[in-house]
């Protein structure tokens, strides 16, 4: 069984980056639509009795990429692919954990539901758990969770000189203190209170130094950057010689990190999601994984 590797448009670099490093075939797939809208999808290479592993960061556009992995895969089996493996290096839906109001649609476990009938394995990157323990909470296949804390705590090391690390929030404080941890440095977290998905606050729990540091502010993830602001405004009060916010996954909606940048915030993310920002590359735990 030969082991092809193809993507969906989010994630062609990487895949391309895995291919080579495990010297695997990479196959193009044209992905694009009918005039009326209706999705049109292509393998250009022979499938059948073969492994499939799709690459498919859930961003951009969280939705057409969750449609466009089903498509592919369903056709891929059609085709008599063997196993379909998706490797997801940002898995999307999963902070919509529980229904927060009365009538609304918990979307990971939609989401769950449908990779369950259509994929065989999946490989993702610190995706959210929160109120899950794991992956297995929602997933009936087989699945993977990898992290870049490693990576960053890499990269750290390697160009930040006296630092010490912020979780903006609890749900980020894993992230936070396990770097800090590989780091060798003093970590606290913020507690964050969200008043919409635009509006938060932020204030210190544990105190520590933060005068004359170079601040970290971890996250898991960067959307609007309003966590990160609220917590680089206390973390400036406070003294902090530099202020720089890593990120696994940089969704950067509505100009977050030129709203992040003109306040003096460096920003840095891996390369779950491709951007401009990616410093980190997180294909080598992949290919390790695999
Ligand atoms: C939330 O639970 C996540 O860990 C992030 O803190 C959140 O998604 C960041 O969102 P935003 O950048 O919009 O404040």
């Amino acid at each position: 069984m030969k082991t092809i590797i193809t993507d969906l448009g989010n994630s062609t670099k990487i895949a391309k980056a895995l291919a080579r490093k495990l010297g695997i075939a990479y196959t193009n797939t044209t992905l694009s639509s009918f005039p009326d809208g209706d999705i049109y999808l292509k393998y250009n290479t022979k499938l059948k009795g073969n492994k499939l592993i799709i690459m498919q960061s859930f961003q951009p556009n969280s939705d057409q990429s969750l449609f466009d992995i089903i498509f592919a895969a369903e056709t891929a089996k059609d085709l008599g692919a063997k196993r379909v493996i998706l490797i997801a290096p940002y898995l999307a839906y999963m902070r919509q954990d529980k229904r927060f109001n009365p009538g609304e649609c918990i979307s990971s476990r939609v989401m769950a539901k449908l990779l369950n009938n259509s994929i065989n394995k999946i490989i993702t990157i610190d995706p959210h758990l929160h109120r899950y323990r794991s992956l297995k909470d929602i997933f009936k296949i087989p699945t993977k969770k990898l992290t870049a804390s490693t990576v960053i705590a890499k990269y750290l090391k390697k160009n930040i000189k006296n630092p010490a690390i912020i979780g903006p929030d609890w749900e980020s404080f894993q992230w936070a203190e396990s770097i800090a941890k590989q780091v060798g440095c003093e970590v606290t977290c913020f507690k964050k209170t969200r008043y919409s998905s635009r509006h938060v606050a932020s204030k210190m729990i544990k105190p520590i130094q933060i005068k004359g540091k170079n601040i970290i502010i971890v996250d898991d993830i960067i959307s609007t950057g309003h966590t990160i602001l609220e917590a680089a405004k206390t973390a400036k009060k406070l003294g902090a010689k530099s202020i720089t916010a890593i990120c696994i996954h940089g969704l950067f909606m509505e100009g977050a990190v030129e709203k992040l940048q003109k306040k003096g915030i460096k920003v840095i993310s891996t390369n779950t999601v491709e951007h401009a920002t990616n410093k980190i590359d997180v294909s080598e735990l992949i290919s390790e994984a695999l």
